[in-house]
């Protein structure tokens, strides 16, 4: 489902009210929503406006379980850290639960140097702390068409039998990151990509082109169990 805005403003308020409502909707069911959050400047203006957002208070975020898609293997202060520009944009503004943000680990911290290690560990959080699936997961895409920290040609496109992995050289700067797999990432009931700006509008149009083969964009692969949406400026949309 394409829900277009005119601009990156216009995109990051719709997808802010539709996190929101999708939020609470959970909670009015009785359930502590269990979302995954990816890097970027998007996504980082996205977080900004939810914490702005008048109807923030719709939402009981003490009960929501934050969850990231990728991570930049740097120190845990590093200002490149996915979780610390989630935390600065909008989780320090928000009386959310500590305990339920669930941080991929830093590259100063008990697995300092052992990337492969830092990724095991988070998995093994998602294993015993998730809830088995994701209510929802957001994606920006690289131009390269690359989601979370999986890019093209890579060899963890094709690791589908385990959570998170390890990322090295890594064509987006920092080289080394931490994402989950594929078989991760779509283990959630909604999958949002997000995208801004007339540089993604190839990607994006291949991404939805089901010849797309994912080894040449790995946005072309991830779906929700139930919906994708894809939340696109009129840039990025521009070659639909
Ligand atoms: C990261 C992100 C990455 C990002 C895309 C889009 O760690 O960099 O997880 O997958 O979402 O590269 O980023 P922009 O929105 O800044 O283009």
């Amino acid at each position: 489902m394409v829900q277009r805005s005119a601009d990156s403003d216009e995109l990051a308020e719709r997808v802010a009210a539709h996190l929101i409502s999708r939020l609470a909707r959970i909670q009015q069911h009785g359930r502590v929503p269990s979302i995954a959050l990816t890097g970027g400047s998007i996504a980082v203006k996205i977080h900004e406006t939810v914490a702005e957002s008048p109807d923030r208070h719709l939402v009981d975020w003490g009960h929501v379980d934050f969850w990231f898609g990728d991570e930049r293997f740097v120190p845990a202060a590093d200002p490149e850290r996915n979780a610390r520009q989630v935390r600065t944009a909008m989780l320090d503004h928000l009386p959310v639960d500590s305990a339920r943000v669930h941080e991929m680990p830093a590259a100063d911290g008990r697995h300092a140097g052992d990337l492969d290690a830092a990724a095991a560990e988070y998995a093994q959080q998602v294993r015993t702390l998730g809830s088995g699936e994701f209510h929802v997961v957001m994606l920006g895409i690289g131009e390269d068409g690359h989601v979370a920290s999986l890019f093209p040609g890579f060899p963890q496109l094709d690791v589908d039998d385990t959570i998170a992995v390890a990322v090295r050289n890594s064509p987006k700067p920092p080289p080394e990151r931490l994402s989950l797999t594929f078989s991760a990432l779509e283990r959630t009931r909604e999958l949002w990509f997000v995208a801004s700006g007339a540089g993604k509008a190839e990607a994006v149009r291949r991404a939805m082109d089901p010849a797309t083969d994912v080894h040449e964009v790995p946005a072309s692969r991830p779906r929700g169990r139930q919906r994708t949406f894809w939340f696109l400026d009129e840039e990025a949309a521009s070659q639909l």
